[in-house]
């Protein structure tokens, strides 16, 4: 079996924690049961051999597996990694959901994705990115003892992502220990209200306001001050029909959203204006992961 899991951009600027969207760049997991294990990587990664000894898919595939099954096989693992590691686009919900769910599948147990998703939970405490991993679309995720309740939407098909994507990686665990511990009652009444409009933006599919709606106060500024350029990312974004411009997850990526027609236009200011980034024009993924036998 193979399994194709996307890539995220959570928090969505206000929505910290909360919200995140499904974008079409996946990793690719094929998995054969063999007599002796092996992985072979293609893709990030590939030069890490450390990956190779200690590979957190392979672990959590395994522990899911002997949890279901009570036993665990050897199997040959083709990893074809095209998210890039540590840059906000959700490469370890991809890893943690495409191994769950993967292990699921070759037990033998047809369960719903919301039991996928609570397992996931276990690894990765905040769901903005595990949610649309599983999903697809716009996700709007709280979590409740050990489980998450999601709302979803899809996003049409004429939005497309233009994503800016650093070579600086950004530790998510580091950068939350720099945010601050309180927020002044304002900084906590504005996400609030930023974070439930932009839901009802893209629940609606009304998203000429997406830009007012995706403001924040609660990590950016902070975060992006750890590559000032990010500023002048945001700046020319808008400035050349950018809907929204936000940091993804913790960074160092940008997810810009835009209309199917301006799509490559932004894409070119971009890529001009900061030519040793790499920018890329990504469709919305409306379905979350996707195995094939
Ligand atoms: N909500 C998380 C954060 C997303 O901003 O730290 C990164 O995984």
């Amino acid at each position: 079996m193979t399994i194709f899991t996307p890539a995220t951009s959570a928090n969505l600027g206000p929505g910290f924690d909360s919200l995140g969207l499904a974008l079409k760049l996946y990793n690719e997991v094929s998995i054969t049961e063999q007599k002796i294990s092996s992985i072979n990587i293609i893709g990030e990664g590939s030069d890490k051999i450390a990956l190779k000894k200690n590979n957190t898919f392979v672990n959590i595939f395994n522990e899911t597996i002997a949890s279901l099954n009570g036993k665990s096989l050897n199997y040959k693992f083709n990893f074809v990694n095209n998210i890039p590691f540590s840059r906000g686009l959700g490469s370890s919900s991809s890893v943690i959901v495409g191994a769950i769910a993967a292990a699921y599948y070759i037990a033998g147990f047809k369960v719903e994705r919301s039991v996928i998703l609570n397992k996931a939970l276990q690894y990765e405490n905040h769901p903005d990115n595990i949610s649309p991993a599983v999903w697809g679309g716009f996700t709007v995720n709280i979590v409740s003892g050990d489980s998450v309740f999601t709302q979803r939407t899809d996003i049409d098909s004429n939005l497309k992502a233009v994503v800016v994507i650093p070579d600086e990686p950004m530790n998510t665990k580091q950068s939350r220990g720099k945010l601050p511990a309180n927020y002044t009652m304002s900084e906590c009444v504005s996400n609030l209200s930023h974070a439930a409009y932009l839901s009802s933006c893209f629940i609606k599919k009304d998203y000429d306001n997406l830009r007012l709606a995706s403001i924040d106060k609660m990590h950016e500024e902070c975060r992006m001050s750890a590559l000032p350029e990010l500023f002048r990312v945001k700046e020319v974004a808008y400035a050349n029909g950018s809907l929204m411009s936000t940091l993804s997850g913790s960074g160092s990526s940008f997810l810009n959203l835009t209309y199917d027609d301006r799509a490559q236009a932004l894409a070119q200011a971009l890529q001009s204006e900061f030519s040793k980034f790499r920018v890329v024009i990504l469709d919305i993924d409306n379905d979350g992961f996707n195995i094939k036998s």
